[in-house]
This record gives structure tokens, C-alpha cells and sequence, in this order.
């Protein structure tokens, strides 16, 4: 009864096996394997390139997001402008000036062949220098004649100390002790020149970047402001001031955001040299936020730009503009989404396993003929051999 049951279900096996001993593996098996291998290798390699170039889906819609961070990454080099002198700054449309917030600024000292001969962490914003104080206590200004202040040690009420040698001296008459320099707004205008005289020919690269808000704005990098204001007359203090800067200038890259994959910036290896006395170079960009999502559904939340340049050259008055490259920015309402079809996953899949199967049994089908073939022709002479 159990012993015809087990029969039964064996009957019903839809995968009958062949005793191993009967396996037979054939020389053409072999090749038509290796051939189908080949075949099935390159289809495989031409499907993936298909699908790794498959199109994108590009979306437009109106920027809702709120409240959002602008992330600005800038790597510029100027060729002709000591890294003492050049600085950045930020402002946007609410009139904010990003002189604390999040950034990461290096400055390179490099040579006038490009070498590297100093690294250093920086802030943003102007390098401080003001005008010279005066003794009674204001800047000077343009009208006076400079008379610095001994800081307590004037032999005479109208004795002036007009550098920081003159401070030294009118202390040490007084026998005391001069503590910290740095102190004296004479010592400390004439470190900060001596430190712009040390750099005198040599260039500056600045990179990192900005987290600003996403409201338009602009930043820029231009020669201490208070040079502008700063007098002609003030001889010995002032002797290394300029009245031009050779903003010459290379974009190494300016990125809003992070990389995706198909993105342009178009400023990355910008150049520009400068041939008149001044100038302001001037970029203009529209910042387009875009959001990419690749195949497994990763979102990066980036932007693109476009852009456009004008430069003020010999007509730049020193009063009226300063000179510097600036970058301003707006923000495109519209917002970029870039993704794949969402089919084109699943027919890559079915792309990717059709002609493998076929091939299979393609292959399978040659086999078994080739092999009857051989068995058939086999017999055929061994039937002629022994009849
Ligand atoms: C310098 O000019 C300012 C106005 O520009 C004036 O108020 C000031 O009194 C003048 N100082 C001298 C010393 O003439
Ligand atoms: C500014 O510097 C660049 C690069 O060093 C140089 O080619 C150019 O002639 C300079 N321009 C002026 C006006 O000196």
C-alpha cells in the first residue's frame, strides 16, 4: 500500500534523473558552452552601456523648499595680489555681511612661478587697518596733518609719535618698559605693512567655501577696502600703499553645491588678465537649484549656474568703485529635478535576463542536435561495420 503510493508520487516527478554514469560530456558541448559564454559576455556588456546612457527625466517646478543653506564652493587663484592684501567678502540682499558664519577659508602664498610658499587658515572680511589715529583720538582725516599719540609719554603736550620707532623712544626716555606693541596702533599699521611689503610680488590662491543664505547676494574678492580710504599724505606709514591692484584671476572652480553626476559649472578654469591700472571684474549668475536622483533613488539637493561677466577697466574711478572681482547672484524660482525614468530599471532587468535565457536555450538546442547528430552517425557505422 505505502510501497505504491511512493510509486505513484515518484510517477509524478516532472524531473526525471539520469544516473551520473550516463553524463556525458562532449567536445562540441564545450565549444558551443564557450561560444554561448562569449555571446551572452558581450550582449551582457552592450546591454549595461545601453542602460548606464539611458536618458533622463528633467522635471521643472516651482522652488517651494523654505529656509534653506547655499553652499558655495570657490578655489580662485590671483596671480598678482599678495594673499596679505586680498580678502572676500559676503553680503546678501538682507543687507547681512557674513563676516561670522560657517566657512572654511585657506590662503596660499604662492610665487610668482606658482609655487606653493605658505598655507594658512584665514577669515573673511577686509584685513583691519584703519586710517592712523590720531592723538586726540579720531582717524585722521583728509584735511590734517598727522600727529600720533605717545600713549602717556610726551615729554610736551605737543609732541607727536609718528611711528612705532618714536613710541620705543619716547617710552624708553621715560625709562619704561614698551610690553606689548601690538597694542599701539603704530606698531600694529606697520607689522601689517611690513607683512604686505614681505609679500610684494607674489600671488594668492584662496579656496573653501561659503554657507550662505539662499537669498542673492554677492561676494567678492578685492584689496583691503581701507587702502581706498587711506591717504596719500601719511608718508612714512603709508609708503607701501598702492593705487592699483592687478586683479588678474583664474577660477580654479565655483561650485553651488555639491557634484552631481552631468553637472556644469561654467566658470571652472575661467581666466582673465588684467591690462589697464584698475579694473572691477564683474560675474553675474543665476543659480538654478536642481535636485538629481539616480537610479536607486538617491536624492542630492545641488545647483547649476549660468553666467555672465562685464569688467570696468581704465574708466574706473578710485572714488567711485572698488576695485575687485565680484560675484553676484540670484536664485532661479524654478527648480530642476533631473532623474531616470522609473521604468527604465525594470526593462534594463528584463533587458539584462532575455537573451541570456534565449541563449540558454539556444544553445541547449544545438547541443542536443549536434549530439544525436554525432550518436546517429556513430551508430549508422557501427551498424555498417557489423552487418
Ligand atoms: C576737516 O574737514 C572736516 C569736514 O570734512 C571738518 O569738520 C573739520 O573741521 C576739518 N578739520 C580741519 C583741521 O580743518
Ligand atoms: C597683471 O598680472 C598678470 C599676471 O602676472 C600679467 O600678465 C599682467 O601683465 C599684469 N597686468 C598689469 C597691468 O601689470
Amino acid at each position: 500500500m505505502m510501497a505504491s503510493l511512493i510509486g505513484r508520487i515518484r510517477g509524478l516527478d516532472a524531473y526525471p534523473k539520469v544516473n551520473e554514469d550516463f553524463y556525458s560530456r562532449t567536445l562540441s558541448g564545450g565549444f558551443i558552452t564557450l561560444a554561448s559564454s562569449i555571446v551572452m559576455l558581450l550582449l551582457f556588456v552592450s546591454e549595461l552601456r545601453l542602460y548606464l546612457h539611458a536618458v533622463t527625466e528633467t522635471k521643472l517646478v516651482v522652488d517651494t523648499s523654505r529656509a534653506e543653506r547655499l553652499r558655495i564652493n570657490f578655489d580662485v587663484t590671483f596671480p598678482a595680489l599678495p594673499c596679505s592684501i586680498v580678502s572676500l567678502d559676503a553680503m546678501d540682499i538682507s543687507g547681512e555681511q557674513h563676516l561670522d558664519v560657517r566657512h572654511d577659508i585657506i590662503k596660499k602664498r604662492i610665487d610668482s612661478l606658482g609655487n606653493v610658499i605658505e598655507t594658512r587658515a584665514d577669515t573673511i572680511g577686509s584685513p583691519k587697518i584703519d586710517r592712523p589715529l590720531q592723538k586726540h583720538g579720531g582717524r585722521l582725516e583728509h584735511n590734517e596733518t598727522y600727529c600720533g599719540s605717545c600713549f602717556g609719554a610726551e615729554a610736551s603736550d605737543d609732541d607727536c609719535c609718528n611711528n612705532c620707532e618714536e613710541v620705543r623712544e619716547a617710552y624708553s626716555k621715560k625709562g619704561w618698559a614698551l610690553s606689548n606693541p601690538d597694542m599701539i596702533d603704530q606698531c600694529k599699521r606697520e607689522g601689517f605693512l611690513q607683512k604686505i611689503k614681505d609679500e610684494e610680488g607674489e600671488g594668492c590662491n584662496i579656496y573653501g567655501f561659503l554657507d550662505v543664505n539662499k537669498v542673492a547676494g554677492n561676494f567678492h574678492f578685492a584689496p583691503g577696502k581701507s587702502f581706498q580710504q587711506s591717504n596719500s599724505h601719511v608718508h612714512d606709514l603709508l609708503s607701501f600703499q598702492k593705487d592699483s591692484f592687478n586683479l588678474t584671476h583664474k577660477i580654479n572652480r565655483l561650485a553651488y553645491g555639491d557634484f552631481f553626476p552631468g553637472v556644469v559649472n561654467p566658470l571652472d578654469g575661467a581666466e582673465w588678465t588684467q591690462h589697464t591700472s584698475n579694473a572691477m571684474y564683474q560675474y553675474f549668475l543665476k543659480v538654478v537649484p536642481t535636485v538629481f536622483t539616480d537610479i536607486g533613488g538617491h536624492s542630492i539637493q545641488s545647483n547649476q549656474f549660468s553666467v555672465t561677466e562685464h569688467v570696468r577697466g581704465a574708466e574706473l574711478s578710485r572714488l567711485q568703485a572698488l576695485p575687485g572681482v565680484f560675484f553676484f547672484y540670484d536664485l532661479s524660482p524654478i527648480k530642476v529635478g533631473i532623474s531616470f525614468p522609473s521604468d527604465v530599471y525594470r526593462d534594463a532587468c528584463f533587458l539584462l535576463a532575455l537573451p541570456h535565457q534565449c541563449i540558454f536555450t539556444v544553445s541547449g538546442i544545438v547541443d542536443s542536435f549536434v549530439f544525436h547528430g554525432h550518436r546517429a552517425i556513430k551508430k549508422k557505422m557501427e551498424l555498417g561495420k557489423f552487418t
